[in-house]
């Protein structure tokens, strides 16, 4: 899978990127990630990206001319581009059925807005999807696009090395993960439950089913509500 991702501070993402699971995809050939200074595609000789908005008030605004060159330079160059996503606070939730889609794709474009927020007619005419990773507004969509990458990478068949942990991860099937212990068994005289170390994997994955449920209802209610809702669909 190829992802460009387009933003006005490479800096930010570049190192935590070559690390980790999006690290490993890469070094792999599994992912081919590209990172696009929007400032190299900027007109004036002051590079700018930003100006203040029309009408007045705080923030600047992405113009729009640098956005358009890269983008359309990107769609000049390699295979077609399946979705060109933008990361903003306004956009839908982006969520682990998300996640799931968009690994399933052979190339996205994701555009980091920052400051204010980017030019309308950017979002009106080159964007695809717009994703907030929350209810919570960061200063760019730099840390939401390594949200993204990252989620989408461990997806990437081959990248995890159990091909089964990314379908046990908590959200896979609509649900928490159970709790997990490793050695040793009584720390401190605290103890892993012991149908954990009894070698009978029926009875293990029960208890991790049982598990999941009461996490979830405890937790995340509105997970299963959710489920019971699509069940009587
Ligand atoms: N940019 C700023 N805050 C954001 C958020 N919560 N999600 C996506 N992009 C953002």
């Amino acid at each position: 899978m190829r992802i460009d991702l387009v933003t006005a501070l490479p800096d930010i993402v570049k190192g935590p990127l070559e690390t980790s699971i999006p690290g490993r995809a890469q070094v792999k050939g599994l992912l081919d990630l590209r990172i696009h200074d929007l400032r190299t595609y900027a007109t004036d000789k002051h590079r700018k990206v930003d100006d203040y908005p029309f009408g007045g008030g705080a923030g600047m605004v992405l113009k729009p001319e640098p956005i358009f060159a890269c983008i359309e330079e990107l769609k000049e160059s390699g295979e077609a581009i399946d979705e060109i996503v933008f990361l903003t606070p306004d956009g839908e939730l982006f969520t682990q059925a998300a996640a799931n889609e968009l690994s399933m794709k052979k190339r996205l474009v994701l555009l980091a807005g920052h400051y204010k927020g980017v030019d309308q007619r950017v979002r009106d005419t080159l964007i695809t999807r717009e994703y907030s990773i929350g209810d919570y507004v960061l200063s760019g969509g730099e840390l939401p696009a390594m949200v993204l990458v990252d989620a989408i990478a461990r997806l990437l068949p081959g990248v995890l090395g159990d091909s089964s942990s990314a379908l046990t991860d908590s959200f896979q099937d609509g649900l928490l993960d159970a709790p997990v212990y490793t050695r040793p068994a009584d720390f401190r005289a605290m103890l892993v439950p012991e149908v954990l170390t009894s070698g009978d994997h029926r009875r293990i994955d029960e208890w991790r089913d049982e598990e999941r449920i009461r996490k979830t209802r405890q937790r995340r209610p509105d997970l299963l509500a959710g489920e019971e809702r699509e069940q009587s669909d």
